[in-house]
């Protein structure tokens, strides 16, 4: 029988627990992305609460794209001895941590200078300031960014790195037919389309050897029109097995996706664990560890996941903000439901709980 508090091993990665910080940009980096004092406080203050790894919040690796107010970036070495304060401070309370890397593309709204890359300019898309679709060019320098940002956070001190290649930035674009319309080798069909992420694992892996973790965020289905649909979503997993990635955390959704099915869920108790159907599906299709996250807020439901499917690892964003201290609660015996309530008024300048202002 699996608990929630196995420790347990993935690829090389102890893990102390299977509860995982799903990744949460919370708006306490400066304005070019660089590391501030409340930056490692909040993450501090999230490792004591007993989570096994954190992931961190969207982690630009380019300087080119503009950044969202308040986000994290590692577009070159400066990044590298601050970063380690940071992973030096998670690692003292024996916690991991990845850094989740990212291109913003198009999902980035803000009024910051800079240029939003897309696959595809689409005419009938309320138009994005600065939005330019990517030569081929764009896209080798984009990789080569994907896999320095992975090198300088190995030697940052991170114990892994994700690819967040869901909920529509830009790598999730590259895999949705209504984004991706190319019609070079990176659009058109469901390879052509996963073929930049592929490439950018191969890149790491090429540079990092076999063992550094490699993680990937991905939609199970983006639940819109033309969308990546669940069927393509469990073939790009094989295909990133094949390519080496060390755990898959399973989500869903777009920005234009049906009402009630975006990746942040307004929930029931009868709607909680709203990804748990996909992620145990393709969990009996892959020896890649599932990580799956989505509207998870109790902890027997969550011993269930585990012990009924192959489902390894529960990450969660939303009831950590409320109640950073939740996994210590739930391991001292205090095991009644997250107090999140889903109200989602956490998205913020700075990511904060309004009932923890
Ligand atoms: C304030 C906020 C910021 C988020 N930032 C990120 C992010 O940086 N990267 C990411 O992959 N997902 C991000 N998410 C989505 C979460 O990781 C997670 O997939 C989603 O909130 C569902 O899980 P939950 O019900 O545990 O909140 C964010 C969610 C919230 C509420």
């Amino acid at each position: 029988m699996k608990t929630l508090f196995d420790s347990t091993q993935v690829a090389g990665m102890k893990m102390k627990n299977r509860f995982v910080r799903s990744a949460t940009h919370d708006g306490r980096a400066d304005a070019s992305g660089h590391v501030t004092e409340k930056l490692i406080r909040h993450y501090e203050n999230l490792a004591k609460g007993g989570v096994g790894t954190i992931i961190t919040g969207l982690t630009n690796v380019t300087d080119i794209e503009k950044i969202v107010p308040g986000q994290m970036a590692i577009y070159n070495d400066s990044f590298i001895p601050e970063y380690k304060v940071l992973t030096d401070t998670v690692h003292s309370h024996k916690v991991n941590i990845i850094a989740q890397l990212v291109c913003n593309g198009a999902q980035n709204r803000s009024k910051n200078e800079g240029v939003l890359w897309a696959p595809t300019v689409i005419e009938d898309m309320k138009p994005v300031a600065g939005i330019k679709e990517m030569t081929q060019d764009d896209i080798s320098i984009m990789k080569e960014a994907f896999i320095g940002g992975a090198i300088r956070a190995q030697k940052a001190g991170f114990d892994g790195v994700q690819l967040h290649a869901a909920h529509g930035y830009l790598l999730s674009r590259f895999l949705t037919p209504y984004f991706n319309r190319r019609t070079d080798e990176y659009g058109g069909s469901t390879e052509n389309r996963a073929r930049v992420v592929i490439e950018i694992c191969n890149g790491i892996r090429n540079a990092l050897g076999a063992d550094y973790p490699v993680w990937v965020k991905i939609n199970c289905d983006d639940f819109m029109e033309d969308g990546l649909t669940f069927n393509e979503c469990k073939h790009i997993c094989k295909m990133m097995e094949d390519a080496g990635v060390t755990a898959i955390e399973i989500s869903g959704g777009t920005i234009l996706s049906r009402t009630g099915e975006g990746a942040v869920r307004k929930i029931t108790t009868e709607t909680e664990s709203y990804f748990m159907r996909y992620a145990a599906e393709i969990a009996e299709e892959t020896e890649v560890p599932i990580i799956c996250v989505g509207g998870h807020r109790d902890f027997y439901k969550l011993s269930n996941i585990l012990n009924q499917s192959k489902i390894e690892y529960i990450s969660l964003s939303r009831p950590l903000i409320r109640e950073p201290e939740l996994i210590n609660r739930w391991a001292t015996g205090d095991s009644s439901p997250a107090k999140c309530i889903s109200c989602t008024k956490c998205f913020g300048i700075e990511t904060e709980c309004i009932f923890n202002k």
